[in-house]
């Protein structure tokens, strides 16, 4: 495969194939998987005009990853990264750091102030909090017990 990184808005025509991507990373719960497909409904319905963003990544004309991030209502310019995802078989080829770049440079492009992540303290999220400290996010706050007993919420942040 090509390893060129194509970074284009969202269309409809994306939703099936980035669930199905995210489904396939085996990292999300049924109701996750769920609530991305609301997500992706309610982005192209109306959330888009109220300032959410949506990008997918593309190689080879195949579309193999997507970044959704919005504005935190009621804050000035704080941000959430809402979600991530690249394929499992595109993963740890660099497309993650790409889409995250590119989020970045367009929160930034709208005076963002401040990115914050909030992803699940549990193993099988190692290698995603492994990816955010990488890209130099720092570990700001721990939710014991956030998602249920054990699985905590762990948010991530960084000063744009
Ligand atoms: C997290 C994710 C978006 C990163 O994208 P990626 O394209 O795999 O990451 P990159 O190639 O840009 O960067 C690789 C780095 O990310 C980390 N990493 C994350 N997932 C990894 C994986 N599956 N394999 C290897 N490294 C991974 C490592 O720190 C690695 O760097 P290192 O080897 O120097 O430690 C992607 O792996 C993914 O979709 N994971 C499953 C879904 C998920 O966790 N999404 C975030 C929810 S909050």
């Amino acid at each position: 495969m090509n390893d060129t990184t194509t970074i284009r808005p969202t269309v409809p025509a994306d939703t099936p194939i980035l669930i199905e991507l995210t489904r396939g990373t085996d990292i999300f719960k049924p109701m996750e998987i769920q609530a991305l497909r609301e997500v992706l409904d309610d982005y192209h319905a109306h959330a888009r005009n109220e300032g959410h963003r949506s990008v997918t990544g593309e190689r080879d004309g195949q579309a193999i990853g997507f970044a959704y991030f919005a504005p935190a209502a009621m804050t000035d310019r704080t941000w959430h990264l809402w979600w991530i995802v690249v394929g499992r078989h595109t993963q740890a080829r660099g497309v993650g750091g790409e889409l995250l770049r590119h989020v970045e440079a367009e929160i930034r492009r709208a005076h963002g102030r401040l990115l914050l992540v909030e992803t699940s303290g549990m193993p099988h999220y190692d290698l995603t909090r492994r990816f955010y400290l990488k890209h130099h996010y720092e570990q700001h706050a721990v939710l014991r017990d956030f998602y249920s007993d054990g699985d905590d919420m762990m948010v991530f942040r960084k000063r744009l």
